[in-house]
């Protein structure tokens, strides 16, 4: 949450920062500021809204000078006013500091400088009480004797954020700027994303690359308890307890480009339509139609290690979740191995008894998730095998996990994940593939799946022409006050993604249930206002799905129905709707029944006016707990 971008260089620093916050803007947007150090002035412009308002208020007076910091946020502690948009000062007004992540022990650390007696606190947020910290520190280290060199004057700022941290419980990523300090920048990170894109003659900092592609492609992704000290030509890392720092500079691996809407009216539509090509590129060079199975070396297991894996635990937030519970049918039907779902937030604070064969993988696009990190910490500290699913191939959690698998799906930029979910769900299937082929599937099992897996982008292509015929259903249903998701087995999990999406982008109540579940109260849910949409592609337990449809029927509820082969003519005489995707096997399935839902919660969030790629309340990086 929140999103932070820091330029120091030779250009005016107010357009740099302003760009680099509108493509941060996904990870929070419910206010914005910028301070950029004017000669002997930090100006500053900040205010609640989104950052089109801060533009405005830019555009109006814009501040001079060519190195600053900004922030979008996404609030946490205090309202969204202009008084808690960052950036927070210090005591003097010198020192302007912005922060992503929540700094839990504040309230001792507020009481404590409220007691010292000088410090008044203008806003509510936790953020500002770093400020004062550093602030304070670094005015009391100010040698008696007058003017130092600007060296000095450096490491002394660094040494007071040195100092702070130390007494900061929680998590932080942060940039500062000082009045007295021209042409520098220090940042700092511990849980919160952080990386250091370095430029010639300039440099940035920024919470995620997206926002300094468009100037460089060399990046420093900073690890937690980094300090880092930013000039126009040099920067240096050390550590929050004073030790010197290495790093690696890494190639960024999209461009600009990738992170345009191109002619698409938004991110969502526009990652909707990339599906066959992330799909495609999940697999890419993972299959083996040679061996029957999947080639996953990012996994660094030897086949004797992947032999005596006993259990699985999935676990993720959101999105990702209803992907591992796709994972879950996937490996216990392929591989045969006990496989369990785990909200991540929960696993890391519960005693889940684990076995000493089990393997664990946190899935998360961002790869920044807290709660998917703190899960992944809690099991590798326990001593299990964790490994991640990520998209973001710098992330925190793709550098803490013992070894893992990218998706390559390319950034995803939209607040409702989409392509990220398919790839999600492709990459589970391989590692079933893999599990299995190391057990009870046979050759001709494994050719099957993975024929059944490189149809898919093809099948994809034709479930995304279904997309017109899906904004005529979303229409019809524009005054509907929520819908229910219905779905078995594989499809079960597509229900509750569908029903995220829906409750996500179109503020619509939805639940997703195994349709079975049905009988067993939500039928007292069923009126003519209220339709159903069941997931019931032409599969073994079809004939059970079509019996919950009937009895939504028999109580005049409005039934849309996703269906593939045969399907469409058995509902014909039930289903008010009926969508058809390309047939395909069951356990491929959810990566094809998916995709109408995420363009039925699109179009309707369209026809309701919507604002589909910043939904209210959310943030598409949840980084804090
Ligand atoms: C947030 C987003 C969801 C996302 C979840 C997990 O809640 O709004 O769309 O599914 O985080 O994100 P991750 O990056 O870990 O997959």
């Amino acid at each position: 949450m929140c999103g932070i971008v820091g330029y120091v260089g030779r250009s005016e620093a107010a357009p740099i920062l302003l760009d680099g916050l509108r493509r941060l803007e996904y990870r929070g947007y419910d206010s914005a500021g910028v301070a950029i150090v004017n000669g002997d002035r930090v100006e500053t412009r900040k205010c609640a809204g989104r950052i089109a308002e801060l533009g405005k208020l830019v555009a109006e007076r814009t501040p001079a000078g060519t190195f600053g910091i900004s922030h979008t946020r996404w609030a946490t502690h205090g309202k969204a006013t202009d008084q808690n948009a960052h950036p927070h000062f210090d005591a003097s007004g010198n020192l302007a500091l912005v922060h992503n992540g929540v700094i839990e022990n504040y309230q001792a650390l507020k009481e404590e400088l409220i007691r010292g007696g000088d410090t008044k606190f203008v806003s509510e947020t936790d953020t500002e009480v770093l400020a004062h910290m550093i602030g304070k520190l670094y005015d009391a280290s100010a040698p008696t004797n007058g003017s130092t060199p600007p060296q000095h004057e450096k490491n002394r700022l660094v040494a007071a954020v040195r100092v702070a941290l130390q007494q900061v419980i929680g998590t932080y990523g942060i940039a500062l700027v000082h009045r007295d300090i021209p042409d520098f920048i220090a940042g700092a990170r511990r849980g919160s994303p952080l990386v250091l894109g370095v430029g010639k003659d300039e440099n940035f900092l920024a919470s995620d690359v997206s926002a300094i592609v468009a100037y460089t492609r060399d990046a420093v992704y900073l690890n937690d308890f980094d300090v880092v000290a930013v000039e126009r030509d040099k920067f240096e890392i050390s550590s929050v307890a004073g030790e010197r720092g290495s790093y690696e500079v890494s190639k960024v691996e999209f461009t600009d480009e990738d992170i345009k809407k191109g002619d698409y009216p938004h991110y969502m539509l526009k990652e909707i339509f990339e599906q066959h090509g992330s799909v495609r590129d999940a697999m890419r060079g993972r299959l083996s139609l040679e061996e029957c199975t999947a080639k996953l070396g990012g996994l660094e297991m030897t086949p004797a290690q992947l032999r005596d894996v006993g259990r699985i635990v999935l676990t993720g937030c959101g999105t990702a979740l209803h992907a591992a519970m796709v994972g879950e049918y996937l490996i216990e039907q392929l591989a045969g191995l006990p496989t369990e779902i785990e909200f991540a937030s929960e696993f890391r604070h519960r005693n889940t008894p684990m076995t000493r064969d089990t393997l664990v993988f946190a899935i998360s696009q961002s790869g920044e998730t807290a709660d998917t990190l703190g899960a992944l910490r809690e099991s590798r500290r326990k001593g299990y095998r964790t490994l991640g699913i990520c998209n973001n191939v710098a992330s925190t959690i793709a550098r803490e996990s013992d070894g893992g698998v990218y998706m390559h799906a390319g950034p995803e930029i939209g607040v409702a994940a989409t392509k990220s979910f398919t790839s999600q769900v492709t990459i589970l299937a391989l590692i079933a593939l893999l599990l299995g082929r190391m057990r009870h599937l046979s050759t001709s099992e494994g050719t099957v799946i993975i024929e059944a897996l490189e149809a898919l982008p093809e099948k994809i292509e034709q479930t995304l022409k279904l997309s017109d015929h899906i904004r005529a259903i979303a229409k019809k249903y524009i005054a509907a006050p929520g819908m229910l998701f219905f779905g078995r087995q594989f499809n079960f999990p597509i229900a509750l993604e569908g029903a995220l999406k829906l409750k996500e982008i179109t503020y619509l109540f939805a639940e997703g249930h195994p349709s079975a579940e049905l009988k067993h109260g939500i039928i007292a849910l069923i009126r003519p206002e209220i339709p159903s949409l069941f997931i019931a592609p032409d599969d073994a337990v079809f004939s059970k799905n079509l019996n919950n449809v009937e009895q939504v029927k028999a109580r005049k509820g409005p039934i849309i129905a996703i269906t593939s082969g045969s399907g469409a003519e058995r509902l014909a005489s039930v289903a008010d709707d009926t969508v058809t995707v390309p047939s395909a096997p069951d356990f491929v399935m959810p990566v094809l029944t998916a995709i109408p839902l995420q363009l039925l919660a699109y179009h309707l969030a369209v026809e309701l006016g919507r604002d589909v790629d910043k939904p209210r309340n959310l943030a598409k990086s949840v980084t804090v707990e």
